[in-house]
């Protein structure tokens, strides 16, 4: 394959062209995908055709595929389990969900921040959209490390911050109002070194980011604020308007994605696998 690689934005997103997805991936054509994807947080390779198992197969490039088990504690997300796919959408059969995450807006998070090992990359490939909406906005996190004044990231460095995540709700959880035990939540890092590149990004997300430990209640939130405003800076974020047959992969340690709403009654089905992670260090 003649892979070539053209920026979407000047901080974040490429898009990789020349890549036929229903071929097998050749070894260079593999390490330019995933060097794209190193240098750029996100890519987008548009026009594919792509079945369960050729979504596997780009899947592998980035790593072992995760398949989706059916969490211990917390509300379930809708869809099948022991399998690696989950459809993000709306459609509802019989009455019961298809999928997870069906309709609107959905806040800035990384995908499974409340996981001991948060999912390395998320790859979304469009199966049906919406005549308008639904847009999928993507920040990079090392450029958001960057913007946070010296002073107060000196102040925070060392620091853990608490991530939760309840698939009922679409708004930031308050900690005094709910049973901890009940929701999947894990301390990390408020900055993560990320494991492939080394390089420090902000780790904490508008909706997902409950608190910073060891901090008084009141200025947790006030910075949590600060934080998330510069998180979601828009100069470091590439708004992904999804054509049909779009495969997105992002990198889920460096960068947050948020969904801009969209028609609750014209059916959007997404097709999502993940990557796995790690744990997450200083
Ligand atoms: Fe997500």
């Amino acid at each position: 394959m003649a892979i070539s690689v053209e920026k979407l934005h000047p901080h974040i997103g490429a898009e990789v062209l020349g890549v036929d997805l229903t071929k097998p991936i050749d070894t260079e054509s593999q390490a330019s995908i995933r060097k794209a994807f190193d240098d750029n947080i996100i890519i987008v390779i548009r026009g594919q055709d792509l079945d369960e198992k050729a979504q596997i197969a780009i899947g592998e490039i980035f790593g072992k595929v995760v398949v989706r088990k059916r969490p211990a504690v917390g509300n379930l997300p809708g869809g099948d389990y022991d399998t690696p796919f989950m459809l993000v959408t709306n459609i509802v059969e019989n009455g019961k969900p298809l999928g997870s995450f069906g309709d609107g807006e959905m806040w800035f998070h990384h995908d499974t921040s409340y996981y001991p090992e948060p999912h390395r990359a998320t790859l979304l490939y469009a199966q049906k959209l919406t005549t308008w909406g639904g847009e999928t906005c993507f920040a990079n996190q090392y450029a958001a490390y960057d913007r946070i004044p010296k002073k107060l990231r000196d102040r925070l460095e060392g620091r853990k911050v608490l991530q939760v995540h309840d698939y009922k709700r679409r708004e930031r959880l308050n900690l005094d109002a709910i049973d901890l035990a009940q929701v999947r939540h894990h301390e990390q890092p408020i900055f993560i070194t990320h494991p492939a590149t080394g390089r420090k990004s902000l780790y904490v997300s508008r909706l997902m980011t409950t608190r910073i430990e060891g901090l008084p209640h009141d200025e947790s939130e006030e910075i949590l604020e600060q934080l998330f405003d510069i998180s979601e800076d828009p100069a470091i974020v590439y708004e992904h308007k999804w054509q049909l047959g779009d495969l997105v992969v992002w990198d889920n340690w460096c960068s947050i994605h948020m969904r801009k709403d969209f028609p609750r009654e014209e059916p959007r089905l997404m097709r999502r696998i993940t990557v796995e992670g790690q744990a997450m260090g200083f």
